[in-house]
């Protein structure tokens, strides 16, 4: 997508020279736009812990990468086996919840124990790598598709009123490659002339909402408002809101979907005031190991300071007084019986066990 006019992907891999990624550091946005050079396996693993780069389909391509790096790095001479197996399992502990990392880590394993060699290793790395990059792209490409006919079915009822969107954190071309989960319908909307107003949910605490989906949304000209977490159920109630559509870092082969903290509010609200809560997340966020979601999840606590400070354009404050302790959970699980539908890069199924596997296995044919 566009920044200023100039269409981005949020990491490239760079072959000609010393082998490095690039990405747009997410933490400076929207008052700062730096891309960032990352050379070494470290440096990947931190900008993924650090939130440089962010988003389930994001960390999972940036996951990748850093695997690659790491065997770039690796002296010749080095057990090959050892070398993958620790590379893998240092990269999947960089952040818990998101399975596109764990997905991606998994699969890279199982496909680089088809060399004997460093050099072949190697190649194969950086084949995985590029090539799950492509995918995501395509993903997200394809979710725009599927999700556009309900944003559409609605603009024709509202008869040329805009559509009004809910939508909470960043699942943007930002948290992806390009076009974005939730946000690939709005932009095919917007591009195909439909009348589109999307609420931008702040995302508390690190802001996902006001200061990435914003920035997104206003340099592609789609006509949005950013609000406060607490305003959705408000809103909802007034019929201010058409629809809602968020991503997903991890959703279960049951249908519960966990993304950010604070979207289990928005499907409660949405559900009590009969407005349609869609997830969209590509197949490689559908964890078909687990059922349970909230059971079953790794729900990612991150450190207090998130809480305790913000950070703005004019540098960081303290938000409380020193002495009360935080605590800073990072995601929550949305039950599956809350959620209308899912929108996939194979189609929209039913929140539900049976449809989900049924999407799965028409998917791979
Ligand atoms: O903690 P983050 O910013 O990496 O969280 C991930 C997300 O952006 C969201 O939860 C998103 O809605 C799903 S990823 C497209």
């Amino acid at each position: 997508m566009r920044i200023q006019g100039k269409h981005y992907e949020t990491i490239r891999i760079e072959t000609s020279g010393t082998p490095a990624v690039s990405i747009i550091d997410q933490t400076g946005l929207p008052f700062a736009f730096r891309l960032r050079t990352l050379r070494s396996f470290d440096e990947v693993f931190s900008a993924i812990r650090d939130m440089r780069v962010r988003g389930a389909p994001l960390i999972g391509v940036a996951a990748a990468c850093g695997i690659w790096l790491g065997l770039e790095e690796t002296p010749s001479g080095s057990d090959l086996k050892d070398t993958v197996r620790s590379l893998c399992e240092r990269m999947g502990k960089a952040r818990p919840t998101a399975v596109n990392l764990h997905c991606a880590v998994k699969k890279m394993e199982t496909f680089l124990g088809n060399t004997e060699t460093l050099a072949g290793a190697r190649e194969m790395a950086l084949t995985f790598a590029e090539n799950l990059k492509r995918s995501e792209i395509s993903a997200c490409r394809a979710i725009g598709k599927h999700g556009f006919p309900l944003i559409k079915e609605i603009a024709e009822k509202k008869k040329g009123a805009p559509v009004n969107i809910l939508t909470h954190c960043n699942a943007g071309w930002l948290a992806c490659v390009d076009w974005g989960t939730a946000t690939a319908p709005v932009y095919k909307a917007h591009r195909e002339g439909i009348p589109v107003h999307v609420w931008v949910d702040e995302t508390r605490p690190r802001l996902q909402g006001s200061r990435l989906t914003a920035f997104e949304l206003k340099e592609e000209g789609v006509p949005h408002t950013v609000i406060t977490d607490n305003a959705g159920g408000h809103l909802m109630q007034h019929g201010m809101v058409d629809i809602v559509l968020v991503g997903s870092d991890r959703t279960t082969r049951c249908g519960d979907v966990c993304n950010k903290i604070g979207t289990y509010l928005k499907a409660l609200a949405a559900y009590d005031n009969h407005v349609p809560f869609y997830a969209a997340l590509p197949v490689s966020s559908i964890d078909t190991d687990l059922c349970d979601g909230a059971a079953e999840i790794p729900i990612e606590e991150r450190g207090g300071d998130e809480v305790i400070f913000a950070e703005g354009k004019g540098g960081r404050i303290r938000l409380l007084a020193e002495g009360s302790p935080v605590a800073n959970f990072g995601f929550d699980v949305t039950p599956a019986r809350l959620v209308t539908g899912l929108i996939t890069e194979y189609g929209i199924c039913r929140a539900e066990k049976a449809e989900i596997l049924r999407l799965l296995q028409k998917g791979e044919e």
